[in-house]
């Protein structure tokens, strides 16, 4: 598929002439004698970029840059006009003119505005497609917030259907910022307790003490400071959901007061006799290794099994990187509605940056880094320049890194797209470089669902 180019322009030798030259480019070119002509043409879907003069008879260029501009946002428009005539030029950019060029027209110059305006076309499609399958995947899923579609997070979105309806104890495991929060409100979200309660606790952020009395309430008296009666979250939690996170940290004493929660559904609050009886269901998470603190005697077995009737454990960034094109869309939407931007999209450098990062911190550092990003963007393109010093160091490290445990299609669709996002996009160079034919890539990239991403088109984003 060749990038389609209308001239028009009502001087014959002029328009065949620019087609010519577009054509020894590589586009493939359409001409057309006035505007009427030229919607026409565009209408048959198959033009990318538009060249226009001004004065022509029937609709004039003017006529058509308006029109184009608003039925036709993407399609970028390069303007022809006369010498002296600059203000109609100026008109035309504030019109929605992509840049204006003076006759006669010198073919270099041309030749690089096109392949400019060409371009950002390519990244603006290439993120609309993107948005789309985004929206797409948000609507298939109920849970709208987590994005994803890894098969790793499938086997995610399985589990919490499949366990939301129970009254299971779900424990949530995975480094720092994978999600685990996230999970845990869907889970309750999806549960039939949704229009209950939903308690979180963070257990790490409470003393001993502390924590005894905020999860199970004390009685008035029973400890200095407890001035009144208070309920604890287990109370409040009656009929949903608590949710305790950092559930690694918490103590002996609460660890035994919490066995005895799960086994009898019920506790006494501290200082008090009376036992309470409470209907919550229990969902908790943690980024440290529960096995080995029990092996380090830090933890109780009997309670973590307790805990651990279903187990989701989210895997790091790194390992889903399938991920992280959906994750940078659904992130960019957001902050540019929140900050009432137009992000159109990443150029290529940038997102290859964010591609190959490894993402210590995971989803939550990933879309700080893009909040950023978009506040800081000069123009419409998130670059290179918007994105923290430490992603662009290893944007220069040329390897590839493939995950044990995968397959061999899965390590040559990652082989093909970690080519192509060091080729930014160059589709003969990646052939080149992998030894295959552009054919067999064309092939495999539609075979590999990468067409979203890189686009079907044959010409490299320039
Ligand atoms: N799959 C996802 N799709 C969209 N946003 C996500 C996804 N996973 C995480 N996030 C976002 O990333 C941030 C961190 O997620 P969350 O707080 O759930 O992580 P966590 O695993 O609980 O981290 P920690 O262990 O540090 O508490 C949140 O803003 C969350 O909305
Ligand atoms: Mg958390």
């Amino acid at each position: 598929m060749k990038l389609g180019v209308l001239v028009v322009d009502d001087e014959k030798n002029i328009r065949e002439g620019l087609g010519r030259a577009l054509e020894l480019d590589g586009y493939d070119v359409s001409l057309a004698a006035d505007g009427e002509d030229a919607l026409q043409n565009i209408q048959k879907g198959t033009i990318d970029l538009v060249i226009t003069d001004l004065k022509m008879p029937r609709m004039s260029g003017e006529e058509l840059l308006k029109t184009v501009a608003a039925r036709y946002p993407n399609i970028p428009v390069i303007v022809l006009t006369g010498h002296g005539t600059i203000e109609n030029a100026v008109n035309a950019m504030r019109m929605g003119a992509y840049d204006f060029i003076t006759k006669p027209v010198n073919l270099d110059h041309l030749s690089m505005l096109v392949k400019r305006a060409l371009g950002n076309r390519m990244l603006a499609l290439e993120h609309q497609a993107l948005k789309e399958e985004v929206e797409r995947l948000e609507n298939k899923r109920r849970y709208s917030q987590i994005i994803g579609k890894s098969t790793a997070m499938q086997k995610v979105f399985d589990l919490i259907n499949q366990v939301a309806p129970t009254r299971a104890s779900v424990l949530i495991t995975g480094e720092s910022g994978v999600g685990k929060e996230l999970v845990a409100d869907s889970i309750h979200h999806l549960s039939d307790r949704k229009n209950g309660p939903f308690i979180k606790v963070h257990c790490a952020a409470l003393s001993e003490n502390l924590l005894e009395s905020e999860l199970f309430g004390h009685e008035r008296g029973s400890f200095t400071g407890a001035v009144s009666q208070k309920k604890g979250r287990f109370e409040l939690a009656d009929g949903g959901t608590i949710f305790l996170d950092e559930i690694g940290e918490i103590s002996h004493t609460v660890q035994v007061k919490l066995l005895r929660v799960l086994q009898e559904k019920t506790f006494e609050r501290v200082g008090g006799e009376k036992s309470i009886e409470v209907d919550v269901r229990v969902i908790s998470a943690t980024n440290r290794d529960l096995r080995a603190e029990i092996e380090a005697g830090r933890f109780r077995e009997d309670l973590f099994y307790r805990l651990n009737i279903v187990n989701i454990a989210i895997p790091p960034l790194r390992e889903r990187k399938e991920d992280i094109p959906l994750l940078i869309a659904g992130f960019l939407s957001e902050f540019s509605r929140e900050n009432n931007k137009t992000i159109k999209g990443i150029d290529p450098k940038a997102r290859s940056a964010l591609y190959n990062y490894r993402w210590p911190g995971n989803i939550r550092e990933l879309r700080n880094t893009l909040e950023s990003a978009v506040v800081l963007a000069k123009g419409d393109i998130i670059t290179l320049d918007d994105l923290p010093p430490i992603l662009r160091r290893e944007d220069e490290h040329g390897f590839i890194r493939l995950d044990l445990g995968i397959t061999m299609a899965e390590a040559e669709k990652e082989i093909i797209r970690q080519t192509l996002y060091f080729t930014k996009n160059n589709k003969s160079r990646a052939a080149e470089i992998l030894g295959i034919g552009r054919k067999t890539l064309h092939r495999k990239l539609d075979e590999y669902g990468l067409t979203a991403e890189f686009g079907p088109g044959e010409s490299g984003t320039p």
